[in-house]
């Protein structure tokens, strides 16, 4: 048998963001022992890209906002094919989720009276975020690892997992490579909560950092649970495209939250054009969508973006307000946001699709395994709204360690041990990608995907692209089984390249067959082909592993209850 580290819990978290760290709180609070593994180095997560706030219905500077209100927004903006239940959860709970967060030690912006203060973002009805500057996700990462810390949780860093290994239909566990030794481990475990974050890093331009690859969601469905939503793929309309080094890095929609205006290069504040009511402030989908527009259009800038300009605030203000952006601005492009417009443009920020889970207690559909946060699917529906994802980890990170801890108390005795056969079986095919390099590289055929789902799966999508992006797909899959690997499993990059590569390919595959299903568009899925929102199409998209290869099935949303549509006030399609 291959030599391995044998580690026992009984609640394992893959994942350090906030949604990993809040589970692991709950579960460790709750009398499970919790360790938590993570791919990068502990505090390194994300989270830090939700920078302009957590949506929380407090009512601190808008008294009149309701978690009623929250929820109809968060329904509308999904266009109803997200999970009323998920989302009334949400609504409901994350004022809680922001004053516990403050107990833990969070430290608000505030208004003159002392209360949290909350900013306007795009289609919330009311200022509703709270946030600490523009560095809210760091915040609460920082937050949450001095409460990991202080409950003595265990945690394991720069831990790739390849594994996560069912047993009788159930989790038991996972199997890793400790990246700086090259130690196998594997991780015995009563219930797993996966909460990996997301797989921006598919596409090539994006804000996610390296290690949104998707890992999570791949392993899910390794591991036999059903995926949702994958076509929705959320593009943020404010990246930076300057200069090169730097094009995706996330520009907070704070910017436009605390007024800034977007212009074309006609010097025209084109969203009049778009969104005459809500302009700079409609919901991620319409704005990115107009941004784009005006680029094809040929009113962009020089270096293929948009103005956004916010200078007019003055210096003291922008300091004040946002001062990531202006160091951001100042460091990477020698521009000054007090004096000069920012360039700007669409760049892939989050994924609305992923694991399918069951909103009460976060259960995927293999007993034993938990999911929470960008990971899952099913709260925002077709498009998020800004600053429900930092609620989501909070209210659903807890809840996944709530679920996880009481299921790992129904299973009695200790978590049983791996067995020996599926660890050989495991690191059989791990050890199959060595050998001696014939020149080919993983990370040429990840950049060949990334151009492949930029060129095909974009912000604007058609059958022909899609079928493209198919072939492209499987060619590179095709050619990834012949890619062998140098060295050992020390810091090899190529190798942990390689798995990514994997992971990201189950994913990629997923998004386009839910991409050339749905046959209308919604949200932030557009179809050329196919321009309008479809009735027939109020329904959610299922990837399920059927022998390794993916098979798709269409579930209509499930009714929403007579008191909830009241609120939402409307027929909704
Ligand atoms: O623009 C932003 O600050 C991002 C926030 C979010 O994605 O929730």
């Amino acid at each position: 048998m291959v030599s391995c580290i044998r580690v026992s819990s009984d609640v394992l978290v893959l994942g350090a963001g906030g949604g990993g760290l809040r589970a692991a709180i709950e579960s460790q609070s709750l009398g499970a022992k919790t360790i938590v593994v993570s791919k990068s180095v502990f505090g390194k997560a994300h989270t830090v890209m939700a920078e302009g706030g957590i949506a929380a219905s407090l009512g601190d500077v808008d008294p009149k906002d309701s978690w009623e209100v929250h929820f109809s927004d968060t329904v509308r903006e999904g266009v109803y094919i997200g999970d009323w239940r998920s989302a009334e959860i949400l609504s409901k709970e994350a004022p809680e989720r922001v004053y516990e967060l403050e107990h833990y030690g969070a430290l608000f912006d505030r208004t003159p009276e002392g209360k949290i203060m909350q900013r306007a973002f795009g289609a919330h009805t009311y200022r509703r975020l709270c946030h600490v500057g523009d560095k809210t996700g760091l915040e609460i990462i920082q937050t949450l690892k001095d409460m990991v810390l202080h409950l003595d949780i265990e945690v394991m860093d720069e831990v790739f997992i390849t594994k996560i290994v069912v047993s009788g239909g159930r989790a038991v566990g996972a199997i890793g490579i400790r990246m700086r030794t090259g130690e196998v481990i594997v991780f015995s475990s009563k219930a797993v909560i996966v909460a990996t974050g997301g797989c921006g890093r598919i596409y090539k331009t994006t804000s996610n950092s390296w290690e949104s690859t998707g890992d999570g969601i791949a392993l899910a469905f390794n591991a036999g649970a059903e995926l949702k939503d994958m076509e929705m793929v959320q593009f943020h309309p404010t990246g930076m495209v300057y200069p090169p080094g730097v094009k995706g890095l996330l520009v907070t929609e704070s910017v436009r939250g605390e007024g800034g205006m977007l212009f074309n290069s006609k010097g025209e504040r084109f969203m009049r054009r778009y969104s005459p009511k809500r302009m700079e402030l409609d919901a991620r989908d319409v704005v990115a969508r107009a941004v784009y527009a005006e680029i094809m259009a040929g009113r962009g800038t020089k270096h293929g973006g948009v103005y956004l300009d916010i200078s007019y605030k003055g210096a003291a203000f922008i300091k004040k307000k946002l001062p990531g952006m202006y160091e951001q601005f100042k460091e990477f492009a020698g521009v000054d946001i007090t004096k000069e417009k920012m360039e700007v443009a669409p760049t892939v920020h989050y994924h609305m699709g992923g694991i399918s889970v069951n909103p009460e207690d976060c259960r995927t559909t293999v007993e034993g395994l938990f999911a929470a946060g960008e990971v899952t699917s099913g709260l925002h529906g077709a498009n998020r709204l800004g600053g429900n994802s930092l609620a989501d980890i909070l209210v659903f990170g807890r809840r996944a360690g709530v679920g996880a801890a009481s299921y790992s108390r129904s299973r009695e005795g200790a978590a049983s041990d791996i067995e020996a056969s599926a660890i050989d079986a495991e690191m059989g095919r791990i050890a199959a990608m060595f050998s001696d390099s014939d020149g080919s590289n993983p990370y040429q055929l990840v950049n060949e995907l990334r151009d492949n789902m930029a060129g095909n799966v974009g912000i604007i999508r058609e059958e022909k692209g899609l079928r493209a992006a198919l072939d492209s797909i499987n060619s590179i899959k095709e050619r990834a089984q012949r890619v062998r690997v140098a060295g050992n499993m020390v810091y090899n990059h190529a190798l942990f390249g390689l798995l990514e590569l994997q992971n990201m390919l189950i994913v990629s595959e997923c998004v386009v067959l839910g991409a050339l299903e749905r046959k209308e568009s919604r949200g932030a899925h557009t179809r050329s082909d196919y321009p309008s929102k479809d009735r027939s199409w109020k329904a959610n998209i299922v990837c399920m592993n059927d022998n390794g290869k993916i098979a798709l099935r269409k579930d209509e949303v499930r009714p929403m209850p007579a008191d909830l549509l009241k609120i939402v006030g409307e027929e909704v399609y």
